[in-house]
């Protein structure tokens, strides 16, 4: 028996079949199953994924157990404190930090490819007044094929960069013209002298009539959060964009399908479900009533923002916003907001109930997000369009690993089949 491989008994037949072991650099080993259905005639069951390497990457470790998350390398504490988001895209896309030219110069590649197709427009007009923003995102990022033939032989690196470039700057310009339009506003073009946080606020707030000033305040504090929400190994969202990249689909079609992934209150959509779960509790007075709900196995009410696959610690995004609270609501004059004091004492509850100790069940990145969009005046319905925003930075960034990755091939994953066996058709008229 090789010292790099395991063996797996069969107590069934007897039969003990050896796998590889692929190394890690950091975090658990993987065992190499890939023959083994062809060697032991076994699938492997794990539906939710839990102990499942869908894949190799170098782009982002989780250590769930220590709370902990790197970009490349580098603890998200130290990019959230000295770097900012454009600098992170960089080093997600190129695998390290840039030079002061090779930012700049990628700022500027970024920036003038912010605006859309001006056929767009009508898109946007197809849609009711109160489609939800996330509805539009996903219809218009999945259109953009439409527009941009010249960058979707993803076999060809420099046409998977241009589209991973057109991605991350045209999201702001696509998310800003969804909550316009949502409001009966007209549509702002980019403005190629602000940052990329403080053109998506003046795309979102701004308005003919008058001049918009971008509040330095709101603009570092959407920076940071962008940050905290860049990349997070393989989770549901990301993992859809590879799957869909895996069948050679476009890479507008894949980040289309990521909206659609993360648009669910269990991934993506929490943040603007945190917020409509404190409207409920309304008072710390009812916070008890709602931690049995969350306990109650009858009760489909979960406590939103708490809990994570990975996380059994303090998710390290979460305890960097929430300091963040303190500070932007207080740099806002809004830190007297009432929802923001009931949530640290929801916290503050529930991370002292045994249910919640035992479960290792933990506020996650969305328990705080969703409250300083609001101080920045950002409607509910457009949080989860804000992750996306961040987040297509981490699934242009896995996507293009995953095509050049040379063990990759289409993801087709098999299932333990419960189903009838085999049977005879029965006429109409028999049965
Ligand atoms: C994100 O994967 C990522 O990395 C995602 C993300 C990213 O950056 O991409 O981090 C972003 O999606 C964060 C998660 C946002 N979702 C929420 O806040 C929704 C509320 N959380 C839960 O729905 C849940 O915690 C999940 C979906 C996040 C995790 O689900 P798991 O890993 O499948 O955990 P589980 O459902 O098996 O829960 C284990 C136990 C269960 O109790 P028992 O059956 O063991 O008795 O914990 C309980 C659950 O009932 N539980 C909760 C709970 N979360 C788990 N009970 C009450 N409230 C909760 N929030």
């Amino acid at each position: 028996m090789g010292k790099d491989t395991i063996t797996i008994t069969d107590n069934r037949t007897g039969r003990q079949t050896e796998l590889p072991v692929r190394e890690s650099t950091l975090g658990p080993d993987a065992v190499d199953i890939g023959l083994f259905l062809k060697e032991a005639g076994y699938f492997m069951y794990d539906p939710g994924f839990l102990s499942t390497a869908s894949c190799q990457s170098a782009l982002t470790y989780l250590d769930g157990a220590e709370g902990q998350l790197f970009y490349r390398g580098y603890p998200i504490e130290q990019l959230a404190e000295q770097s900012n988001f454009t600098e992170v895209a960089h080093l997600m896309l190129y695998g390290d930090l840039p030079t002061a030219t090779q930012l700049t110069k990628f700022n500027n590649i970024i920036t003038h490819h912010s605006m859309i197709n001006e056929a767009l427009k009508g898109f946007f007009h197809g849609f009711y007044h109160d489609a939800h923003p996330m509805a539009i995102m996903v219809g218009v990022v999945g259109s953009l094929s439409a527009f941009y033939h010249d960058s979707t032989d993803i076999s060809d690196p420099r046409h998977r960069e241009i589209a991973a470039h057109r991605m991350i700057a045209k999201m702001p310009s696509i998310a800003a013209a969804s909550y316009k339009h949502s409001i009966g506003e007209p549509q702002v073009y980019p403005d190629n002298s602000l940052s990329y946080t403080g053109n998506l606020l003046n795309m979102m707030f701004s308005v003919p009539c008058e001049k918009y000033y971008v509040d330095p305040i709101a603009e570092k504090a959407l920076d940071l959060i962008f940050i905290l929400h860049v990349d997070h190994e393989q989770n549901a969202s990301t993992s859809t964009v590879r799957l869909a990249g895996s069948s050679g689909a476009n890479p507008f079609a894949c980040m289309a399908s990521g909206i659609a992934a993360l648009w669910g209150p269990a991934h993506g959509g929490a943040n603007e479900a945190v917020l409509s779960m404190l409207d409920e509790i309304g008072d710390v007075s009812n916070i008890d009533k709602y931690l049995a709900k969350a306990k109650d196995k009858n009760d489909p009410f979960r406590l939103m923002g708490f809990g994570h696959r990975v996380y059994k610690n303090y998710d390290p995004r979460a305890r960097i916003i929430r300091e963040m609270c303190h500070q932007v609501l207080a740099k806002l004059g809004k830190d007297d907001d009432p929802m923001f004091e009931l949530a640290l004492r929801l916290e503050e509850i529930a991370l002292a109930d045994e249910y919640f100790i035992q479960r290792k069940l933990y506020p996650n990145v969305d328990f705080y997000s969703g409250l300083i969009y609001r101080a920045l005046g950002i409607p509910a319905n457009m949080f989860t369009v804000m992750f996306a925003i961040a987040r297509t930075v981490g699934w242009v960034a896995q996507w293009m690993e995953m095509i050049s990755d040379e063990e990759q091939r289409i993801g087709r994953p098999r299932q333990l089949y419960v189903g009838p066996t085999q049977r005879d058709y029965v006429p109409i008229d028999q049965r």
